[in-house]
Formats: C-alpha cells, sequence, structure tokens
C-alpha cells in the first residue's frame, strides 16, 4: 500500500518526505499556493493564451476555447516566469514565449489523446471525443506552428533550435512508447528515455528560455536547463504512479488507464524483480491479453498495492526532485530561488 497522508493543506512537502493515499485532501490547493507568485503572470496569460491564436474556422475555435480556456494547471509558463525572476528577464518576448510553453504542451495532449484514445483530460471529455481525431490532430498542428511563429518573433535562433529540438524529441518519445507497446520487456532504460523525451525536455526548455532571453551566462542557462529536466523526469513518473494511486476526480483524467493501453511503467517495469516469478508470469500473461477486465485490472493493482511499486514510484520520483535542486542550487538563495523550490517540492503531490 501506499503509506502516508497529507494531513493539513497548509504543510509544505518535501522532496525528502513524499506522500499520497486514495483519500488525500485537496492537493489542487497545495499547487495553486506554490503558484501565487506568479499568479498575476498567470491571470493575464489566460486570455492572450486565445488572443496569440489565429483561426478561422468554427470548429477550430470551439476546440482551441476547449483546450486553452482554463483547466490545466499551467506548470510549464509558471516555472517560465519563475525562472525568468532568478535570471532577471522581463523584456518584451516574456509573455508571448510564456504562451509558447503552454502552446508546445498543449499541441502534445492533443495528439497524445488521439493516440491514446483518451475520452478525459481536465475532467471534461477530450477535443479527439468531442469533435473527432481529424480535428484533433490538425488543431494540434495548427496550435504547434503558432508556437514556432512566435518563438520566430524572438529573432533567438537558440530559442528557435531548443524547442523545435523539445517538439521533435516529444514525437519520438511517443514513437517510443508505441514501439513498446505491449512489450513486458521493455526495461527500465527504455522508459526513462520515453519519459526524458516526451516530458523532460520541454519543461528543460520552459526553466532554460528566459535564461537564454536575457543573455544570461552558459553555466546560468545550463543550471535552469538541467533543473527543469530533472523536474520533467519526477513529474511524469509521478503521473504514471498516480495511474495506479491515485483517482479519477482528482487526477482530471482516468486512472488505470496505462496498462489496458499496453504503457508499462515503472509501477509494472519494479515488479519484474519484487513478485514472484508465478506472480510475474501472470502479469505477462495480461499485458499479452486482447482486453484487460475488471477483474484482472483489480488483480494487477493488488500486486501493485502489496510490492508498494507506486510508492516505490513516488520516492524515485522524489530523488529527481532531489537532484533538480541540486541543480538550482547554482543561484544565490532569494526570493525567487525559493519560489521555484516550493514549487517543485509541491509538485510532487500534484493533481489536476
Ligand atoms: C500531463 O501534463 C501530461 C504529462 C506530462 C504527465 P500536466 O499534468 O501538466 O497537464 P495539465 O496541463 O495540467 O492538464
Ligand atoms: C504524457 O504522456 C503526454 C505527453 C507528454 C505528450 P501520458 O500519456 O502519460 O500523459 P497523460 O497521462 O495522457 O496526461
Ligand atoms: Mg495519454
Ligand atoms: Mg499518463
Amino acid at each position: 500500500m501506499i503509506t502516508g497522508s497529507i494531513t493539513s493543506n497548509t504543510q509544505t512537502p518535501t522532496a525528502g518526505t513524499p506522500s499520497l493515499s486514495r483519500d488525500m485532501l485537496n492537493p489542487k490547493q497545495l499547487i495553486d499556493e506554490a503558484l501565487l507568485p506568479v499568479a498575476g503572470d498567470l491571470e493575464a496569460l489566460g486570455p492572450l493564451l486565445l488572443k496569440l491564436l489565429e483561426c478561422n474556422t468554427i470548429s477550430g475555435n470551439h476546440i482551441l476555447n476547449h483546450v486553452l480556456a482554463g483547466g490545466g494547471k499551467r506548470i510549464r509558463p509558471a516555472l517560465f516566469f519563475l525562472a525568468s525572476r532568478i535570471v532577471g528577464y522581463s523584456g518584451p518576448h516574456l509573455n508571448p514565449m510564456a504562451a509558447v510553453c503552454e502552446y508546445v504542451h498543449t499541441a502534445s495532449l492533443l495528439h497524445d489523446d488521439v493516440i491514446d484514445s483518451s475520452t478525459v483530460r481536465r475532467g471534461k471529455p477530450t477535443p479527439n471525443c468531442i469533435w473527432g481525431d481529424e480535428a484533433a490532430v490538425l488543431v494540434g498542428d495548427l496550435i504547434y506552428a503558432r508556437a514556432s511563429e512566435l518563438m520566430a518573433e524572438t529573432g533567438s535562433l537558440e530559442i528557435v533550435s531548443m524547442f523545435a529540438r523539445a517538439i521533435r524529441l516529444m514525437s519520438d518519445g511517443e514513437l517510443l512508447q508505441l514501439e513498446h507497446l505491449f512489450n513486458p520487456a521493455m526495461s527500465e532504460e527504455t522508459y526513462l528515455k520515453i519519459i526524458k523525451h516526451k516530458t523532460a525536455v520541454l519543461l528543460a526548455a520552459a526553466c532554460k528560455a528566459p535564461a537564454v532571453l536575457g543573455g544570461a551566462s552558459a553555466a546560468d542557462c545550463e543550471a535552469l536547463s538541467e533543473f527543469g529536466r530533472c523536474l520533467g523526469y519526477a513529474f511524469q513518473l509521478l503521473d504514471d504512479a498516480l495511474d495506479y494511486a491515485g483517482t479519477d476526480s482528482i487526477f482530471g483524467k482516468r486512472t488505470l488507464a496505462d496498462f489496458p493501453e499496453g504503457k508499462i511503467t515503472l509501477p509494472i517495469i519494479l515488479l519484474k524483480s519484487l513478485a514472484t516469478p508465478a506472480e510475474w508470469n501472470f502479469v505477462e500473461s495480461l499485458i499479452h491479453e486482447e482486453s484487460v477486465s475488471a477483474a484482472s485490472m483489480k488483480k494487477i493493482l493488488e500486486l501493485v498495492d502489496f510490492y508498494d511499486t507506486a510508492g516505490k514510484t513516488l520516492e524515485a520520483a522524489s530523488k529527481w526532485t532531489e537532484s533538480a535542486l541540486t541543480a538550482l542550487a547554482h543561484f544565490p538563495p532569494n526570493s525567487a530561488r525559493f519560489d521555484l523550490e516550493n514549487l517543485a517540492n509541491r509538485l510532487l503531490v500534484r493533481f489536476s
């Protein structure tokens, strides 16, 4: 079982004391509190996200409204704004580039939900579910393209090349994941490569971008990139733990979805070495099943609970958060650094 629970909303969880339970208290509040230092920036970003995007079709605008008018945690622009304070960047590209961070993420989710045939995200039906796969994919493309125009407007080749690389690797990560769907032999190394590509590279780019825009030193750029990269691993590991340990209502999307989709994530990979050979053979046989019944899923969950592999995945996430904080220690201990540290710690108990 995953042990421990958050008993107070005002408590600040630290990287060293991760805890979650299926009935934990309003963890969204924990994140909202950590976002307070950039609440004004994020509030202004909301309308800007729609304003900066031009779309001439009715269905396109419906989808854009659906995915951009609230709902998400806005973690990537929040990291971007907080990082901009560490390096003292407040130039003209601040808000458009914060929008780019959210656009790239949003476009990737539009495509991801088509790939995963997901029906619920952020507590709402997905665009592919409402408007169909074709329209969802095209709006994803439209958002990527607009994000590229805004990157180009900064005049910084480094910005364009960093985000283009992130978008390329995100697709490559999803492709690698596709190649290993329903593969019980997938290694932990391959799993880590998938999460680095599909999640960590974008967080690294979001954190490093203000340093690039502000002409910060190579050491500052590297420290912020490393912070974002490590936090990205933690972020996806937690997402993968919550698929087994969260609930639909606090997660905002369907839990227990990864296994039936054939996604072999750390809570399952760890079973390979912890469970008995007979138990692992059983897990393997279910991975190969055409469709996983509720009864089979219950048995998988019992093994995950018994060997505490979702808890161990959370511990792995916590170690990545510690590495992220180590990278951030490059900067002097001021309020900007503290705010970023606080968000990193609180993300460990993030929910939609
Ligand atoms: C979801 O990201 C996809 C992952 C990388 C795990 P978020 O959890 O940031 O999604 P929203 O934007 O808040 O819905
Ligand atoms: C993360 O993968 C999605 C991207 C980074 C594009 P998941 O498939 O685990 O994300 P969710 O669970 O659908 O949000
Ligand atoms: Mg998905
Ligand atoms: Mg997931």
